[in-house]
This record gives C-alpha cells, sequence and structure tokens, in this order.
C-alpha cells in the first residue's frame, strides 16, 4: 500500500511538471515567437550564439529585461501585461533552455 500512495505521488509530480513544461511552450509561442522565433527582431531562441552573452548575464538579468523590457526593443513582457511575472519568468527558463 505504501509503495502504491508513493508510486501515484511520483505520477502525480511528473504531470505537474510535464504541464508547468507545456504552458511555457504555450506561453512563448502565443507571446514571444512572433520576435524570438525567426532571428528578427528578437535574438532567435536555439540560437545559441545569440544567447551565449545574453545568458552569461545572468538569469536575474534577463529575467528583468523581460519583465521590464530594454532599450533596444524588447516590450515589457513581451507586451503581454496580463502574463504574471511568474509566467514570463518560466518562459524565459525554457527560452533560455533551448538556446543553450
Ligand atoms: C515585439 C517583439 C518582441 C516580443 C513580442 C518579445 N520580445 Fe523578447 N526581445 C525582443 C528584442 C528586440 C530583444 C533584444 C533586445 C535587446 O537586446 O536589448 C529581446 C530580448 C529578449 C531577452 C533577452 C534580454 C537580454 O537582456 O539580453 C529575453 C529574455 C526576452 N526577450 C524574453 C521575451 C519573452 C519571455 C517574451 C514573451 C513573453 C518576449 N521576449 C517577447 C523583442 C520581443
Amino acid at each position: 500500500m505504501k509503495k502504491l500512495v508513493s508510486v501515484s505521488i511520483a505520477v502525480v509530480s511528473l504531470l505537474g511538471m510535464m504541464s508547468a513544461v507545456q504552458a511555457d511552450v504555450k506561453t512563448y509561442r502565443t507571446a514571444c515567437a512572433a520576435c524570438h522565433a525567426y532571428g528578427a527582431p528578437g535574438p532567435k531562441v536555439g540560437d545559441k550564439a545569440a544567447w551565449k552573452d545574453r545568458i552569461a548575464k545572468g538569469m536575474d538579468a534577463l529575467y528583468t529585461s523581460a519583465l521590464k523590457g530594454t532599450a533596444k526593443g524588447m516590450p515589457p513582457k513581451g507586451g503581454r501585461m496580463d502574463l504574471s511575472d511568474a509566467e514570463i519568468k518560466a518562459t524565459v527558463d525554457y527560452m533560455v533552455a533551448e538556446s543553450k
């Protein structure tokens, strides 16, 4: 019985992780891909060279850029002010993970 409980907890937490990942991909596709999927105007997700120097600044700097925008064309929250800070950060995590 104990074993069954821990197996089901493992399955539930795995499913939870999977849906979190899918939510990030969905946010990326709907809110960010228009500028980040082709190399212009934003750095292309998956292009390691385009992200190397950015990733080197550290995640906090990238979160701040994504949340507050940058002078070089990244709009605050990609223009999606309806998204929470946590959703934006999770999407940055996804973009960085795909780009290194
Ligand atoms: C209207 C176009 C546009 C949209 C939409 C957009 N971005 Fe960007 N993004 C840019 C541009 C342009 C840059 C490069 C800005 C720079 O170098 O300062 C950028 C840069 C970034 C960077 C790197 C910032 C840095 O400090 O190097 C991150 C992280 C980022 N965007 C995340 C996102 C996320 C997350 C979304 C969706 C919620 C998003 N962007 C949507 C245009 C966009």
